[in-house]
């Protein structure tokens, strides 16, 4: 049978960075990973799309427009075009409704361009700096687009993490000391994908709302730990216990609020998604 899990313990919470402390700095930026490293995270999560030539970058959005000087579809450029562009400090709207208390009106639209910033991240860039840098943070990767392309996306990641040490064969290399890497998507389709190329490679199951009842049944999670929105843990709170019962985590997304942190905090989950990573360790009294 299957050992269910207890709930955390407060002082275990994972702290992930969503997007790196993409609060402060703009998101998916080596500056906003940096900012990351620095607190202390325990993780950084990234989003990750296909190129036209096949490269992964980590762009949130199906295109550039929201978080670059540029636009266009991801997937109809090559990563060259996409370099002429510079990132910048555009909050999403989703980001909004998640709570962050309003900034000033220049950021909220946009206008913003950090210099620093500069051009789009490679996921090979960001796995340079994770994997050079003290402190073993841990790597919690989202595939997007997992449709068109398929398969291409979890291929190319996966190998991706091997040349970086962080994998071998299906093997993640946490235990010999390697910083932990996870797997994350909506799609069952890019779990079991992943699943099938590296079994032993932790996934995370992605859950916007509460399925239809009668669809309960039928779309059991794939891997290792669920990841529900906070919308949807506050729906059903009872979801964490029974996810541990059935012996899966707990990871609920994106948590910015102090109260919604502690609401969270209180059922018990495994990690704590937050655009606000220095607000969460203040609470867990990390800093
Ligand atoms: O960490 C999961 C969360 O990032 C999923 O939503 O739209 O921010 O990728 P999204
Ligand atoms: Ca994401």
């Amino acid at each position: 049978g299957v050992t269910g899990l207890p709930p955390r313990a407060r002082s275990e919470v994972e702290v992930v960075a969503h997007r790196g402390v993409s609060a402060e700095a703009p998101e998916h930026t080596l500056a906003a990973y940096q900012q990351a490293l620095a607190l202390g995270a325990d993780a950084v999560e990234c989003d990750v799309r296909m190129t036209r030539d096949g490269v992964l970058v980590c762009v949130h959005d199906r295109r550039i427009n929201r978080t670059s000087t540029g636009r266009g579809v991801v997937s109809a450029l090559d990563l060259a075009e996409l370099e002429q562009h510079r990132v910048v400090h555009r909050r999403s709207r989703a980001a909004g409704i998640r709570g962050r208390p309003r900034r000033p009106a220049v950021e909220e639209e946009g206008d913003e361009v950090d210099e620093d910033a500069g051009r789009v991240l490679t996921l090979d860039r960001l796995l340079d700096y994770v994997t050079a840098s003290p402190g073993r943070v841990g790597l919690a990767i989202e595939t997007k687009h997992p449709t068109r392309r398929a398969g291409q996306v979890e291929t190319a990641l996966l190998a991706s993490l091997r040349r970086f040490g962080l994998l071998s064969g299906g093997r993640p290399l946490e235990e010999s000391g390697r910083p932990a890497v996870r797997v994350m998507s909506f799609s069952p389709t890019a779990l079991r994908r992943v699943r099938v190329l590296a079994p032993d490679l932790p996934t995370v199951h992605l859950v916007r709302q509460v399925l239809p009842r009668s669809r309960k049944r039928s779309v059991p999670p794939v891997g290792t730990a669920v990841g529900p929105s906070l919308a949807l843990l506050r729906q059903a709170p009872g979801l964490v216990g029974r996810l541990h019962r059935a012996g899966l985590q707990v990871h609920v997304w994106v948590v910015n609020r102090p109260r919604d942190m502690e609401f969270a905090l209180s059922l018990g989950v495994d990690a704590i998604i937050t655009d606000e990573a220095a607000s969460l360790m203040h609470l867990l009294g990390r800093d």
